[in-house]
């Protein structure tokens, strides 16, 4: 059994599209079946000890897919987001959605506040889903937010002001479905982040492929720049 823990996990979830396309199915159908393979994996990474996961759902540059194809993951985000909120009790776990939310529509930014405001008091996990994010605008947003305040820019003035100032850096970051690049991903607060990259596809990628992510994890040795 591996010695040492993530605590912090980032997940970028690809490989939808080809799934359904592999299946001679459309790709909202890729969609809907990673959609259904989202709570596996939280439940199972909070069970293996992890306290904080952050998936990436969707990111500033998805916007210029097919209308209809943004606009049936917007429709899984709602379903997704209502039913976590009705679990809320019961799980215990926070809620907490970065990005740009301001563009969403106005019932899914209801829904959002809604699930962020019922569980902020939750502190032992945190579920934390990246909508209309991406990693350089969240920088400019930081910054913006340090010459707002007429505060200097510096490195820890940045952290500070990232989304996930409050969960940390992420530890190991994990990308699905055979790409090896960061995609806009967490970018600040990844730079000393161990990755993972798989061929499995986000809708294939079970418990026990988490496993293995966690299983090398473990055997990586963090040198954050030192010897
Ligand atoms: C990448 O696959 C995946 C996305 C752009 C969206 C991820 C969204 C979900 C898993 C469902 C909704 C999320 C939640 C939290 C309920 P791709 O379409 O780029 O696949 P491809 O690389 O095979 O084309």
């Amino acid at each position: 059994m591996e010695n040492k823990l993530p605590s912090h996990v980032g997940i970028i979830m690809d490989g939808n599209g080809r799934w359904a396309t592999a299946r001679g199915k459309e790709r909202s159908y890729g969609h809907r079946a990673g959609s259904d393979n989202v709570d596996k994996i939280v439940t199972h990474a909070f069970s293996r000890g992890v306290k904080a996961l952050t998936l990436y759902a969707f990111s500033s540059e998805n916007w210029a897919r097919p209308k209809k194809e943004v606009d049936e993951l917007m429709r899984l985000l709602k379903i997704y987001f209502k039913k976590f909120i009705k679990k809320v009790v019961k799980n215990k776990v926070r809620l907490f959605v970065m990005g740009d939310l301001s563009v969403l529509d106005a019932e899914l930014q209801k829904i959002i506040s809604e699930g962020m405001e019922k569980t902020k008091d939750y502190g032992d996990n945190v579920l934390n889903i990246a909508v209309n994010y991406g990693g350089r605008q969240e920088i400019v947003h930081a910054v913006n937010r340090l010459l707002e305040n007429n505060l200097p820019v510096t490195v820890e003035g940045i952290s500070k002001n990232l989304y996930t100032a409050f969960i940390g850096e992420p530890d190991l970051i994990i990308r699905t479905g055979g790409e090896l690049r960061i995609s806009n991903f967490m970018l600040y607060q990844g730079a000393y982040s161990e990755l993972y990259f798989t061929d499995v596809l986000w809708p294939d990628f079970d418990e026990k492929q988490f496993d293995l992510a966690m299983e090398e994890f473990s055997r990586r040795n963090r040198r954050y720049g030192k010897v």
